[in-house]
C-alpha cells in the first residue's frame, strides 16, 4: 500500500501516543502508523478540505475513524501545544516545510519527521538553527526523484557546513550507494547549469562560474569519501 518514499517516512516515526501528519493529503501515513501500532491517535492536518476528505475516506475504510482527528488549516495552526509527540511534514518543498516549521515554532513536538522533494538544505538549516538535532536520515529514489527523509529531535543541534546541509550529516556518515548516485546526479545538474551560463552574457557570469566551480570541487571531495 505504501510507496518506497512513504515506507521510508513511516519507518522513521518512533512509537508515539499521538502523531500529527501536517499536509496529510491521502492520510496513508497516519493510517499506517495506527494500523501498525506505532501511534494510538493521529491528527491529520491539511490546507485542503479535499485532501482531508481523502484521509477521512481511508480512515473510515480501515475502521479507524475514532483514532483520527481531521483538521483543516495551515501547518501547525491545527495543533494545540503538547498534543502530539511526533509530527510528520512530508511531500512539500524544503522551503515550504522550513516556513511551516518557523510559523509553528512554539507548538512543535519533540520529534519531527521531514521529507521534501527539493530544497532539503533549507530544512536542515532551519533545524540546526532552531534547536533540533538530526538523529537519523534516509534517501529514497522514486520515479527518478530523490527524496531525503530526516528524523530530528529537540536537543543539541550543531551548525552544519554546506555539504552537510545539502546531503545530510547522517547520510554522509552512512555513505550509502544511493547517496553516491545522488551526488553524481547533483554534479551533472550543476555542470549543465554551468554550460548554460557559459553561453549567456550574464553580468556576473565570471563570479557565478567561480561559485559553481567551488561547488563542483566540494562535490568531488564528498564523492572521494563515499
Ligand atoms: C503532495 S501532498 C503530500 C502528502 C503526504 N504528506 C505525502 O508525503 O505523500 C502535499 C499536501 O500538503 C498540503 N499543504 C500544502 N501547504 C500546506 C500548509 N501550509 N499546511 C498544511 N497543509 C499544506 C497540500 O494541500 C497537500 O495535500
Amino acid at each position: 500500500m505504501l510507496s518506497f518514499r512513504l515506507k521510508a517516512i513511516v519507518s522513521m516515526v518512533p512509537e508515539s501516543e499521538t502523531v500529527a501528519d501536517i499536509g496529510c493529503d491521502h492520510g496513508k501515513v497516519a493510517v499506517w502508523l495506527l494500523k501498525n501500532g506505532r501511534a494510538k491517535y493521529a491528527i491529520c492536518g491539511d490546507l485542503s478540505g479535499r485532501s482531508l476528505d481523502k484521509a477521512r475516506k481511508l480512515a473510515r475504510s480501515k475502521g479507524l475513524c475514532d483514532a483520527v482527528s481531521l483538521r483543516e488549516g495551515s501547518g501547525f495552526d491545527v495543533l494545540e501545544m503538547g498534543e502530539a509527540q511526533t509530527a510528520v511534514v512530508a511531500g512539500m518543498g524544503g522551503e515550504l516545510i522550513a516556513s511551516i516549521l518557523e510559523k509553528g515554532k512554539n507548538k512543535l513536538p519533540e520529534t519531527l519527521v521531514l521529507s521534501c522533494n527539493k530544497g532539503s538544505g533549507l530544512m536542515r538549516k532551519w533545524l540546526s538553527e532552531n534547536g533540533f538535532a538530526i538523529e537519523d536520515e534516509d534517501l529514497v529514489l522514486e520515479n527518478r526523484h530523490y527524496y531525503p527523509v530526516i528524523r530530528a529531535r529537540r536537543g543539541d543541534s550543531k551548525p552544519l557546513n554546506d555539504m552537510e546541509l545539502e546531503f545530510g550529516p547522517v547520510m554522509l556518515q552512512k555513505k550509502t550507494k544511493l547517496l553516491k548516485y545522488y551526488v553524481n546526479h547533483r554534479i551533472d545538474q550543476t555542470k549543465t547549469i554551468r554550460a548554460k551560463l557559459q553561453k549567456t552574457k550574464a553580468e556576473r557570469k565570471e563570479k557565478l562560474i567561480d561559485e559553481i566551480d567551488e561547488r563542483l570541487n566540494a562535490y568531488a571531495k564528498v564523492l572521494k569519501c563515499l
